[in-house]
């Protein structure tokens, strides 16, 4: 196993298992313990008495939404691959998460791998597939090595490949192995990678469910997305709904990284708030220190400050206020940081990601953190923050896929909330914080 360990084990009063059901509890690289504990139920159950058409209905009528980040119905998805016109179709599993901050996906596959086999396999017999990708980081090869043992022995029980369980269905599963670059997770990427070819995005429409997979209809879901699946089938859409909020039913995995006492992951209903992420189940911030931001989503999601503290997380209720649930990754950052320093550690990040496809994100990119470091050694104007907001906006518009697209998050969220602090660098030649050591003009 190895996984137990990771995984909380004291009562966590809010905790609520329903994708880490098992991570902990069970060998992930024996199928009988996964089998013990409602393992392939699922897969039966389906395959014995639902039609594809009721199986995409009960996932819509759950309203799952996906859990890599954009929160878009699963079952509508579904839906659409389903309906596309084609002989061949494609089931994908996104486990290239990368978002910095993120490590959910990771402890699914590592501490349950079956339950991501039986999911796509229920996805494929619902949309009409009969071969499935799971699309792995190659930095994760503890996941790679159980999702290896676990697809060997979903073949030898009978529950991958021909006539699965005898109902004349046939699934199976390959694994494909990413190769470092943060944009592959993007999923027309992804698609590229797997055909072999550079891992650029694609242009969208068409989406995936029409044109996928060497250009045949795929529905594509990210790890946690198909955790899911399997209690849905078996518990049912209104059980699911019963969790989280009316609009946003389900758990989430958080993962809890930066300046907090008790970093790792948690699984709660969503609807919870950061005050409790943060204080209650994270054990607030070391040494006392006040909250400065806490990135949501890591460089690509949102922004949220103390005042937002009580707002319920969800796909939903975030944008209101400017801000993103993403992945799920909450990256706690105390006051002892300087904002221009903190907005320059993301922006680093996107320009070594970038896939240097489009211009926008390219050089827009390189530009930012340009101007950041100059702010930093006290070469900063006011200009510099109208340049900078252009730039942002820019990129926003204008760059070809979500990676282009959500770099200047932060920076455009931080520009509006840390003004001060913006100012003080270009205008009065100082860090608030002390952090940056700006060189001041005799
Ligand atoms: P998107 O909004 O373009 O698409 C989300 C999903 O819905 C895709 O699978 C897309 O194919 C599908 N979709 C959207 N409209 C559709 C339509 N009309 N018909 C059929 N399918 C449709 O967002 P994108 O660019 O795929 O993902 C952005 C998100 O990814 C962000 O929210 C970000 O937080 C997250 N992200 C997650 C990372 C991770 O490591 N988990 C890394 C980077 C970003």
């Amino acid at each position: 196993g190895g996984v137990g360990e990771l995984v909380s084990t004291f009562p966590l009063q809010k905790e609520r298992r329903v994708v880490l059901r098992n991570s902990g509890f069970i060998d992930p690289n024996n199928i009988e313990d996964y089998i013990a504990r409602d393992g392939y139920q699922a897969l039966a159950k389906v395959l014995s008495s639902m039609k594809p058409l009721d199986v995409i209905e009960e996932v819509k009528a759950s309203g799952l939404l996906g859990r890599g980040g954009a929160g878009f119905p699963t079952g509508l998805k579904w839906e659409f691959t389903y309906k596309a016109p084609g002989e061949e179709k494609f089931v994908v599993c996104n486990a290239d998460e990368g978002e910095p901050g993120t490590f959910k996906d990771r402890l699914i596959l590592e501490g349950d791998p079956h339950s991501i086999i039986e999911a796509m396999t229920i996805a494929g017999y619902a949309v009409g597939a009969s071969k499935g990708y799971i699309y792995v980081r190659a930095e994760y090869p503890q996941s790679i090595a159980h999702l290896e043992k676990a697809i060997n022995q979903a073949r030898e029980y009978g529950l991958l490949g021909k006539d699965i369980l005898g109902s004349g269905f046939s699934f199976d599963i390959k694994i494909r192995k990413g190769a470092g670059a943060y944009v592959c997770g993007e999923e027309t990427a992804l698609l590229n990678s797997i055909e072999g070819g550079r891992g650029e995005p694609r242009i969208k429409p068409p989406y995936p469910p029409q044109k996928g997979l060497w250009g045949k209809p795929t529905v594509i879901n990210n790890v946690e997305t198909l955790a899911n699946i399997p209690p849905i089938i078996l518990n049912g859409a209104k059980w699911f709904k019963n969790i989280g909020t009316p609009t946003c039913p389900g758990t989430k995995v958080f993962t809890l990284t930066g300046n907090i006492v008790n970093a790792g992951l948690i699984e709660v209903p969503m609807g919870i708030t950061l005050r409790e992420l943060i204080f209650e189940i994270g054990g607030g911030i070391p040494g006392g220190r006040g909250l400065k931001l806490v990135q949501t989503g890591g460089p690509s999601g949102g922004t949220m400050t103390p005042e937002l503290l009580d707002v319920p997380m969800a796909f939903d209720t975030l944008p209101k206020y400017n801000s993103a649930l993403g992945s799920g990754a909450l990256t706690v950052i105390d006051d002892s940081h300087c904002i221009v320093d903190v907005v320059k550690s993301f922006a680093e990040f996107f320009l070594h990601e970038s896939c240097g496809k489009c211009t926008p994100c390219r050089i827009g990119n390189k530009r930012i953190v340009e101007i950041l470091e100059n702010i930093e050694r006290g070469k900063g104007t006011r200009e510099s923050l109208v340049l900078l907001k252009a730039l942002g906006e820019n990129m926003k518009a204008t760059a070809f896929c979500g990676l282009g697209q959500a770099a200047p998050n932060p920076l455009l969220r931080c520009l509006q909330v840390f003004e001060e602090e913006f100012a003080a660098h270009v205008e009065g030649k100082t860090c608030p914080v002390g952090v940056c050591k700006l060189e001041k003009k005799m």
